[in-house]
């Protein structure tokens, strides 16, 4: 068993999954997505015109160099108003939420100190880097 696949099911018991020194209050962290993320990215991430699809895909991210801070330095993620701690929690049950299939086998949860690291460089030119990042992921195999 992969070792995400206990954390989603300790996430579904409704309890806190510690990993890695990281903690998943998953009631909390979707009730943060609702409030900062869900009125562009819709409810199960979809996306809709301009907001890409996250679900079922956000989870490739992490899978090429440059993709674990791309996600917290992306706009929505870096000028949320939630504290690095509350954001890390969010992207990683975000992340096992909408996108486990498409996460490593080696899946580290973001951690806040590594969350405010990246937030402290945002991107000034977000397709400037989100489009290498798509070409190293449609480039990945199977
Ligand atoms: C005002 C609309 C808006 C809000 C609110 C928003 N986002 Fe986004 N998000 C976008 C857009 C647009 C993109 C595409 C990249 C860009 O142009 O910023 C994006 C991209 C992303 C990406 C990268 C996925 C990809 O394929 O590029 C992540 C991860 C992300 N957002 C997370 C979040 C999180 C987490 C929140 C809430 C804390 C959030 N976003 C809030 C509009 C939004």
């Amino acid at each position: 068993m992969r070792p995400w696949t206990l954390f989603i099911f300790m996430l579904a018991l409704g309890t806190s999954a510690a990993g890695a020194g990281t903690e998943i209050n998953a009631d909390r962290a979707r009730i943060n997505y609702m409030l900062n993320c869900q009125g562009c990215h819709l409810p199960a991430g979809e996306g809709v015109g301009d907001i890409p699809q996250m679900k079922n895909f956000v989870g490739n991210f992490l899978k090429v160099p440059g993709g674990r801070a791309f996600l917290v330095q992306v706009p929505g993620s870096a000028n949320a108003a939630l504290d690095d701690a509350a954001l890390a929690e969010l992207l990683n049950w975000m992340l096992l939420e909408i996108s486990a299939d498409q996460l490593p086998q080696d899946f580290q949860p973001y951690t806040g100190p590594e969350v405010g690291q990246y937030r402290a460089s945002p991107l000034s030119d977000v397709n400037a880097v989100r489009l290498p990042l798509i070409q190293k992921i449609a480039q990945l195999p199977e």
